[in-house]
C-alpha cells in the first residue's frame, strides 16, 4: 500500500468533527478505496479546550489555520473555517504556494475568489476541491464536472438554502408567519451567524453561482445574481399559491441566453406535485437540464455533520486517488466572464392584489394587464368583509420588463390598495 494522505483539518465545528469521525470509523474502508490509508496529522480551532464529541488526542495542534497550512506533515489542508476573505482564504493560499492540495466547505470564499484562487491552484498543480460547499451531501459538482461533461448544459436551478426551505415549508404546515417561523429557526439552530446570508438568500446564490461557472464554462460571478431574499413571503400568500396548486420556494436559477448568463435567487412558485414543490423542511435539491441527458433531479441533506463530512471525504479520496481535476471542469484561464443579464425569460407570474370594491375596479386593473401585453390565464377574487377586495391574478407567460411596467401602473389606477404581490411561476 502507498504512503498514507496526511490530513491537517482547519476548523472543528460541525463538520470539521464530522470529518473526524468519518476517518476514524470508516478507516478499513478508506484506506481500501484509495489504496492507502488516510490519516489525520494535525488539527487548529479557534478554541482548543472546548468539549467535542470526538478523540482528537492523536492529532498534532496548530496554533493557527496559517500555520498548519504550512506544516510540512500535511499533504491535504481541509479548510472548514469559512468566511469570504481573512483567515480562510489566507491559509487557502498559503497552503496552495506550500504545495498542498486543498479541501474546501466554503462556497462564499469561492463564489467571491474562485477564479483567483483555481488559477493558482492550476498554475501550481495543486487540487482544490469543494463538494461541500454546494448542498452538502448532494454530489451535484461531481455531477457537473464529471458525469456531465458530455453535456451542454441548459439550465440549472434549485433549492439550496435548507433554512428558508424549512422556513417556507413549516410556515404552509403550520399557517404561522414568517416571523414567527424564523424566530422558531433561530431557536432550534438553523440560521446563520448572520441570518441574512440565509433569509437574505446570499448562502444560496454562492452556490448557484458556483454551480453556474461549472455548467456554463464561465468566471463565477455572484455579482451577477439578482437576489431577492425570503422577508417579504407572507403567509397569505402561501395560503393563496397553494389554492392556486403552488407552493412557494426560493429557488435559485441560472440559464445562459443570448444576452448573456441569467443567475437569479428569489421567491418562486412551483406547481405542488412537481419534485421542488414537494421538497419538505431542510432538504436541497438540484435540477440539472443537459442537451444529452435530459432532466436530472438530485435531492438530499443540504447542511449537518454526516452529510457535509460525507461530501469532504468525497474530495479527499479523489486526492488520494491522484484524481486531479480542473477546479470548475475546465482550465481556469479559460473560462470566460460572464456577461450578466437581467431575467428576461418569460414566465408566468402570479399577482396579489388589493381592490377597492367598487364598480369597474377589475376593470381597471384587466386593463393596466392588458396594455402591458400581458394575458390572465386564472383570477380569483377571495370572499371578504371589509371594503377591499383581495384578488389573486395568474398570467399566461410575459416578460418581466411587462410584469415591471404593470406593476408601476396599478397604482395610477386608483383602485389598489396597499402594495400588490408579484412573484414568478417557474417552469419545473
Ligand atoms: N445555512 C445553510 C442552509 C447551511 O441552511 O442550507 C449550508 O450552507
Amino acid at each position: 500500500m502507498s504512503a498514507p494522505l496526511r490530513l491537517g483539518i482547519a476548523g472543528l465545528g460541525t463538520v470539521g468533527i464530522g470529518v473526524v469521525k468519518i476517518i476514524q470509523s470508516h478507516a478499513d474502508l478508506l484506506a481500501a478505496r484509495c489504496g492507502r490509508p488516510v490519516q489525520i496529522t494535525a488539527v487548529c480551532a479557534r478554541d482548543r479546550h472546548r468539549n467535542r464529541d470526538a478523540d482528537l488526542s492523536g492529532y498534532a495542534w496548530a496554533d493557527s489555520a496559517t500555520d498548519l497550512a504550512r506544516r510540512d506533515d500535511v499533504d491535504v489542508f481541509v479548510e472548514l473555517i469559512g468566511g469570504e476573505e481573512g483567515v480562510a482564504r489566507d491559509a487557502t493560499l498559503i497552503a496552495l504556494e506550500s504545495g498542498k492540495d486543498v479541501v474546501t466547505a466554503n462556497k462564499a470564499m469561492l463564489a467571491m475568489h474562485g477564479q483567483a484562487l483555481a488559477e493558482r491552484a492550476e498554475e501550481l498543480g495543486r487540487a482544490l476541491r469543494f463538494e461541500a460547499a454546494v448542498a452538502g451531501g448532494i454530489p451535484v459538482i461531481k455531477t457537473l464536472t464529471e458525469s456531465l461533461a458530455g453535456n451542454s448544459i441548459r439550465r440549472v436551478m434549485g433549492v439550496m438554502n435548507g433554512t428558508c426551505n424549512y422556513i417556507l415549508t413549516r410556515m404552509q404546515s403550520a399557517g404561522l408567519p414568517y416571523d414567527t417561523v424564523f424566530e422558531e429557526a433561530r431557536q432550534l439552530g438553523y440560521l446563520e451567524a448572520d441570518p441574512t446570508l440565509d433569509v437574505g438568500g446570499i448562502d444560496a446564490s454562492h452556490k448557484l453561482a458556483i454551480l453556474a461557472a461549472i455548467a456554463f464554462g464561465t468566471r463565477p460571478a455572484f455579482d451577477g445574481v439578482e437576489i431577492e431574499g425570503i422577508e417579504r413571503v407572507s403567509i397569505d400568500d402561501i395560503n393563496r399559491a397553494a389554492d392556486m396548486g403552488y407552493r412557494i420556494k426560493l429557488l435559485g436559477v441560472a440559464q445562459m441566453t443570448a444576452r448573456g448568463l441569467e443567475q437569479r435567487m428569489s421567491p418562486c412558485l412551483v406547481p405542488c406535485d412537481s419534485p421542488l414543490g414537494q421538497l419538505e423542511g431542510g432538504t436541497n435539491m438540484v435540477v440539472i437540464e443537459g442537451d444529452a441527458v435530459g432532466q436530472l433531479v438530485l435531492r438530499g441533506p443540504g447542511a449537518g455533520e454526516g452529510p457535509t463530512a460525507s461530501a469532504v471525504l468525497s474530495d479527499i479520496v479523489e486526492i488520494a486517488r491522484g484524481v486531479r481535476l480542473p477546479v470548475f471542469g475546465q482550465p481556469a484561464t479559460g473560462l470566460q466572464s460572464a456577461h450578466p443579464a437581467r431575467t428576461a425569460v418569460p414566465a408566468a407570474y402570479y399577482l396579489r392584489l388589493t381592490l377597492a370594491d367598487k364598480p369597474g375596479a377589475l376593470a381597471k386593473v384587466a386593463t393596466v394587464l392588458g396594455d402591458a401585453g400581458i394575458s390572465i390565464d386564472r383570477m380569483r377574487q377571495y370572499c371578504h368583509s371589509s371594503g377591499d377586495a383581495p384578488v389573486l391574478i395568474v398570467t399566461h407567460k410575459t416578460t418581466p420588463d411587462a410584469i415591471d411596467f404593470a406593476i408601476a401602473a396599478l397604482p395610477r389606477t386608483g383602485v389598489i390598495v396597499g402594495e400588490p404581490v408579484e412573484l414568478r411561476i417557474e417552469e419545473v
